[in-house]
Formats: C-alpha cells, sequence, structure tokens
C-alpha cells in the first residue's frame, strides 16, 4: 500500500486550499516562463496527487501528470479527463515524451526518502527535459530550516469534516518521521486514520549538488511568501542533447 491510499480520500478536503493553490501555480508559472528558452508547451505535473495544481495550469498548458499512488490519481483523472496522467516512481520512471516545463511541488521529492535517491531523481527529471526546459522543485524541507512540529488544524466542509494532529519529528540524519492522527467524519460515522510516513530531508546543498549532477544549471533559489516551502529553479542547457 502506498503513502497516500487512505488519505486520497480526504486529501483534497483536509490540504487543497484553493487560494494558496492558485498563488503557487501562478508563481510556478511566472518562474517557468522567466527562464524556459525551450519553444514548447508541454508541462509535467510530477507527484501530482490529485492534481490540485492542474486546475490553473491547465488553461496555459499542455498538462501531463505522474504520481505513484492509483488512488491519488484516480481523484485527479476524475477532476480532468483530458489530461495524460502515468502511473510511476518519480526516481525512475520513463515517458516516451520531454517537456519544456517539469514541476514537483508541495515537498512531494522528500518521499523518495534517501539522498541516492534524490541524485537519480534529479537524472530522471533532466531525462525527460527538452534543451531550454525549465524545473521547479520545492524542498519538503531543507536541513537548514527544519524544525520538529505539531500540527494541529480542523476542516468542516459540508459533507465531511476533518480533525487533524501530526507530530513531525527528525527520525535519524536526514530522514523525518511523520505521525499522522486523522479523525474523519462523514456520512454520521467518525472514522480514525494513523500512519507514520518516512519523509527526507535534504541540505540545500544536497539539492544544489543533485541538480548539477544532472547537468541542469540552477537559475534562481526562490523563497519568497508565494511557495513558502521555496522552490529550486533549474534549467536544462540548450546545448544538451536531445536524447
Ligand atoms: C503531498 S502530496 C502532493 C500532491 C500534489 N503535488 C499537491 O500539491 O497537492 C505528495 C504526492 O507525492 C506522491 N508520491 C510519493 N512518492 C512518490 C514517488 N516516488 N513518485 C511519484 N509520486 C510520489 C504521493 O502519491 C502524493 O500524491
Amino acid at each position: 500500500m502506498n503513502d497516500f491510499a487512505i488519505i486520497a480520500a480526504y486529501y483534497d478536503e483536509l490540504y487543497v486550499k484553493p487560494e494558496q493553490y492558485k498563488i503557487e501555480a501562478a508563481k510556478a508559472m511566472a518562474l517557468i516562463e522567466t527562464y524556459k528558452l525551450s519553444g514548447g508547451n508541454e508541462l509535467l505535473d510530477l507527484a501530482c496527487g490529485t492534481g490540485g495544481h492542474i486546475t490553473y495550469w491547465h488553461d496555459h498548458y499542455c498538462v501531463t501528470g505522474l504520481d505513484i499512488s492509483p488512488e491519488m490519481l484516480s481523484y485527479a483523472i476524475r477532476k480532468f479527463p483530458d489530461v495524460k496522467f502515468h502511473r510511476g516512481d518519480m526516481v525512475d520512471f520513463t515517458i516516451n515524451q520531454k517537456f519544456d516545463a517539469l514541476v514537483c511541488l508541495y515537498g512531494s521529492i522528500g518521499f523518495i526518502r534517501t539522498l541516492e535517491n534524490l541524485k537519480k531523481t534529479l537524472i530522471t527529471f533532466a531525462a525527460h527535459m527538452n534543451p531550454g526546459g525549465v524545473l521547479c522543485l520545492t524542498p519538503w524541507s531543507t536541513q537548514e530550516e527544519f524544525k520538529p512540529k505539531i500540527v494541529v488544524d480542523a476542516v468542516k466542509h459540508p459533507n465531511v469534516r476533518i480533525a487533524r494532529m501530526e507530530n513531525v519529528k527528525l527520525k535519524a540524519p536526514g530522514l523525518i518521521v511523520v505521525d499522522f492522527h486523522h479523525l474523519i467524519g462523514r456520512d454520521g460515522v467518525v472514522t480514525y486514520n494513523t500512519q507514520s510516513i518516512e519523509i527526507g530531508l535534504f541540505s540545500r546543498q544536497q539539492y544544489i549538488d543533485a541538480i548539477a549532477g544532472a547537468k541542469l544549471e540552477l537559475m534562481e533559489y526562490y523563497q519568497g511568501s508565494d511557495i513558502p516551502m521555496g522552490v529550486f529553479v533549474a534549467r536544462k542547457s540548450l546545448q544538451a542533447k536531445r536524447s
């Protein structure tokens, strides 16, 4: 079972805040358009989940989505029947297509867990970029910024109410564990979901080295308020071979 198999059923209600997603999607688009030198318009949303950002890119790009979780993808497919979705692992997927923009937001990169996987993932990303194409990559948190915390929150929608506590702590050097405790009230029944998910915690330099190791050029490390987790923006050289 993948980490999001159960969470998928209430992911949108709990995590997708439309105002925030709209701002993030617009900022990612602005960064792409600032640096993109390839002529095309193909965008790949990596670890797209239920497609929360796709709503805002759909009219501007030809969007493709990739995620490891069939449950998360099933919600994305229902929302965007005209978008191509692939089930795959970002570490080593193969799609027989190159893209002008790659985006990996909301810290999804952390789910690949190890530094070895981070290096492989960046090489996989680069292999799917056209020369002059741009990658926007949001770290889950960097080692420099990480602070353990207990998150507490509740949301109320017409058909579902959710209360959550999440205990975010360091498990080992370079590895976080998040203990999720979610109470989900729907159709007169309250269910409890608890699970622990491990997330890789990499330093700023490790991200920068993985980007360089994939022969991508770091253009900017955006740290403004539009995307609070930050964004590494990298470009594939125009001289890079199309292979
Ligand atoms: C926090 S969610 C973010 C989803 C979406 N990008 C968003 O902003 O709402 C993380 C997503 O990463 C996906 N994921 C985790 N590990 C993955 C992997 N190795 N390859 C592809 N997707 C992965 C999960 O299935 C989940 O949909």
